[in-house]
């Protein structure tokens, strides 16, 4: 059976990419498959944010999943502090299988630090962001991970640590392999056509907590293209509108997308139907937010916490029976 698991660090507001490459494909995945779980990667926010304001960001970022149209029935929802202590021993003990050199060579890292700056420079905690990432995988023996294309390395990772771990200590039977699915198609740009939509440039990003007017700023401003020129900033913006629009508004893009690709002024009709396509996709949004109230969020992740601290504890004690040939953490926990 399929095992589905993703998570996103809470880092405040969401924008639009992030919905359509990650929120958006989870939302697909569980109206086919049964066992599909969310978490909020809190440790892994704590990398390079301030601890206290991540954890503030947790409920906020559940009532975005919900309101964005992940069905807390169907999806197993919880925030990875409540496993945290799974996660860090399952964490140390995969750390021993590689070694610093080959942690400091992750190209996410390098990414993550200033340009110039040495990768031995990292805190101890950022070099352990692919290990933790692997626990979080591995403990919830997750068969299938969707992630944009800038996670590859790490689930290849993953990967690797099942073989070390099955070769250091010769067994095949406590994890699953995963294996990613990458939302690769997806390109949300930002909206001057430089770069990825990302929450470091807010002017060139639109964000679910937007306003309408905002919302109209933004797409009146944002680039496309001359007419007939079918730039990667205009194809970004048709793919949002594709994605989020009702049938008639899909018509009405592919109509303006033909008008534009034969060289005729179609940039004015073309941004009103886009912001009419996304105030109502956020104003729906809105309003589904403010009726999830404090309680919900805090039931769903006691709900989810419970199972995925079930899979997680099962999964720790395995690797320690085949580590050691015997369990510990098991009874040092508290119980379900
Ligand atoms: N590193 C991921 C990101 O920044 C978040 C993440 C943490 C994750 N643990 C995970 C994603 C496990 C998938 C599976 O997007």
């Amino acid at each position: 059976m399929e095992v589905i698991l993703t998570g996103a660090r809470p880092t405040g507001q969401l924008h639009i990419g992030n919905f359509l490459g990650a929120i958006n494909p989870i939302i697909q995945l569980s109206q086919r498959y049964s066992d599909v779980r969310l978490f909020t990667a809190t440790l892994h926010s704590f990398t390079d944010q301030n601890p206290r304001t991540t954890i503030e960001f947790v409920s906020g970022l559940v009532k975005d999943y919900i309101a964005a149209g992940v069905d807390p029935r169907k999806v197993i929802i919880f925030d990875q502090m409540s496993i945290a202590r799974e996660i860090a021993l399952a964490t140390l003990y995969l750390s021993k299988l590689v070694t610093v050199n080959k942690l400091t060579k992750i190209p996410t890292l390098k990414d993550k630090l200033k340009s110039d700056a040495e990768a031995g420079s990292a805190n101890g905690l950022l070099l352990y962001y692919p290990l933790m990432m692997g626990a979080d995988i591995l403990l919830q023996k997750t068969t299938l991970v969707p992630v944009g294309i800038d996670q590859r390395s790490h689930i290849e990772f993953s990967r690797d640590l099942v073989a070390r771990f099955n070769s250091e200590y010769g067994t095949d039977g406590v994890f699953v392999m995963p294996e990613s699915l990458i939302q690769s198609e997806l390109n949300i740009m930002a909206l001057n056509g430089e770069g990825k939509m990302s929450k470091t440039k807010p002017a060139r990003a639109i964000f679910l907590g937007d306003d309408d007017a905002t919302i109209a700023k933004k797409v009146q401003g944002a680039k496309t293209g001359l007419a007939g020129e079918i730039t990667e900033a205009f194809k970004s913006l048709y793919h949002i509108g594709q994605l989020l629009a009702n049938d008639a508004q899909k018509v009405e893009l592919e109509k303006l997308y033909i008008k534009h690709s034969q060289g005729q002024a179609a940039m004015g009709d073309f941004k009103m139907i886009l912001i009419e396509i996304l105030t109502n996709f956020i104003s729906t949004f809105r309003h589904k937010r403010k009726s999830i109230s404090d309680y919900e969020v805090e039931q769903i992740l006691k709900e989810g916490a419970e199972k995925a601290r079930f899979s997680a504890n099962q999964t720790l004690s395995a690797m320690e029976v085949a580590m050691t040939g015997m369990s510990f953490s098991n009874h040092l926990l508290s119980p379900l």
